[in-house]
C-alpha cells in the first residue's frame, strides 16, 4: 500500500497586505456559507465543494498558457502543475460521488455556482493572479480543516468507515482492504500540497522569498482512465 504522507495542520499564511486580507475574508465568508448549508454532511459537502475546487487550476493553466503563447516565454512548469491540480480535484469528486449522492437541489447549486465562480475566478485571475492563487491557498487551508473534521466523524463512529471505492484504490494505489478513512487521509494530503503550491505561487508573484514549504504529495496512478 502507498504511504500516506503526514499533514502539518498548523500551516497558515499570515495576510501581509490588503490583497491577502481580501483573499482571506472572501474564503471565510465562503467557509461560513458551506458550514451553514452542509453542517456535518461531509460526503455531500465534499461533492459540491470539489466541483468548485477543480475550477481554479484549469483557469490558471488556461490563462498562463495563453500568456506564454503571447509572450513566447517559458511557463516555469506552472501550466502542468495547475492542470494536474484540476485533474486531482476532479478525482476527489469522482471518488466522493461513490460515497454520497448529491440531491437535486445540490445539483442545481453546482450548476449556478459553476457559472458564477468560473467567470468570477477567470476575471480575478486576469486582474490579479496573485490574489487568485492566495484565495486558492486559503481555500485549501479550509479543505484541510474540513477533511480533518470528516476524519473525526469517522473515528468517533458518526460516519460509517465504508470500504474505499475502487476508483480511489486505483488512483491512490491503496491496498485492497483500504477504507474511507484512508481515502480521506490521502485527499487531505492532496489538499495540503495544493495549499502550499498556491501560497507559493502567490508569494512568488508578490516578490516574496519562497518559504520552501511543500507538503508531500501522495502517489497517484499514471493512467487515471483505468480507474473509471
Ligand atoms: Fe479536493
Ligand atoms: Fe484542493
Amino acid at each position: 500500500m502507498t504511504d500516506i504522507p503526514l499533514v502539518d495542520l498548523s500551516v497558515h499564511h499570515q495576510p501581509r497586505d490588503l490583497r491577502d486580507r481580501i483573499a482571506l475574508g472572501f474564503t471565510k465568508v465562503l467557509r461560513w456559507s458551506a458550514d451553514t448549508f452542509f453542517a456535518k454532511r461531509y460526503g455531500h459537502r465534499a461533492i459540491v465543494l470539489e466541483t468548485v475546487a477543480a475550477v481554479p487550476g484549469m483557469v490558471g493553466a488556461t490563462i498562463n498558457h495563453l500568456k506564454c503563447l503571447r509572450r513566447m516565454c517559458d511557463d516555469k512548469g506552472w501550466i502542468r502543475t495547475l492542470m494536474e491540480e484540476a485533474e486531482n480535484e476532479r478525482m476527489h469528486l469522482m471518488t466522493f460521488i461513490e460515497v454520497a449522492r448529491p440531491t437535486l437541489f445540490e445539483r442545481m447549486v453546482i450548476l449556478g455556482v459553476q457559472w458564477v465562480f468560473y467567470l468570477a475566478f477567470f476575471a480575478l485571475y486576469l486582474v490579479s493572479a496573485r490574489t487568485a492563487h492566495r484565495i486558492v491557498g486559503y481555500f485549501e487551508e479550509e479543505a484541510v480543516i474540513s477533511y480533518t473534521l470528516y476524519l473525526k466523524e469517522i473515528d468517533e463512529g458518526r460516519s460509517p468507515n465504508l470500504p474505499a471505492p475502487a476508483i480511489a484504490r486505483h488512483y491512490w494505489k491503496l491496498a485492497d482492504d483500504a477504507t474511507l478513512r484512508d481515502v480521506v487521509l490521502v485527499v487531505r494530503a492532496d489538499e495540503a500540497h495544493h495549499r502550499d503550491v498556491n501560497h507559493g505561487f502567490a508569494s512568488e508573484l508578490a516578490g516574496l522569498a519562497p518559504t520552501g514549504r511543500s507538503a508531500p504529495y501522495p502517489a497517484h496512478a499514471d493512467d487515471i482512465r483505468m480507474a473509471a
